[in-house]
């Protein structure tokens, strides 16, 4: 199915297509990697729905991006527990190993680096999400390892999977 027929049979599930805008937001982000203006504009389209809705939603939610990220998008929870966990603490350490600041991208594209709200993960804080995979109970040698790992995985993509490994020991 291309995207137009996945949104469409997401849309399908839906008595009212505003509310078909998430999923269908979530499909075009994963088949184009971000969300730029001729993509929200092409999902308000297909649902027929007013585009400054598609729009207002894709530059709410951090789960989504109008502009390109990197092949691993490191989004690491600042909220409250995480917060009296040590997530502070781990940024400064990203921020240094990958020579980056906060909402920056790697020169090689490997990473972008980003904190978001609260995961709903406060059981494993400090936690970091990584593509759709949570990571847990960090520290930096954890992070360490994690990146490491991720970093390998780079070297063995073949640019469609984008999925990241298990961390050790998470
Ligand atoms: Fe970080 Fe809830 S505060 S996951």
């Amino acid at each position: 199915m291309n995207m137009r027929e996945k949104i469409e049979a997401a849309a399908a599930r839906y008595p009212d297509q505003r509310s078909a805008i998430m999923p269908a937001l979530l499909i075009a982000q994963k088949e184009h990697g971000h969300l730029p203006g001729p993509v929200l504009e092409e999902v308000a389209d297909i649902l027929g729905v007013e585009r400054i809705w598609v729009y207002e939603l894709a530059t709410f939610y951090t789960l989504f991006h109008t502009e390109p990220v990197g092949m691993f998008h490191l989004e690491l929870c600042d909220n409250v527990s995480c917060m009296l966990r040590g997530s502070e603490h781990l940024l400064r350490h990203l921020e240094v190993v990958l020579g980056i600041r906060k909402g920056d991208t790697t020169p090689d594209g490997l990473f972008t680096l980003s904190t978001v709200e609260c995961l709903g993960a406060c059981e494993m804080a400090p936690v970091m999400q990584v593509g759709d995979d949570y990571h847990g109970d960090l520290d930096i040698a954890r992070v360490d390892a994690l990146l490491e790992c991720l970093r390998a995985t780079a070297g063995l993509a073949t640019g469609a999977d984008r999925a990241t490994p298990a961390a050790p020991g998470v």
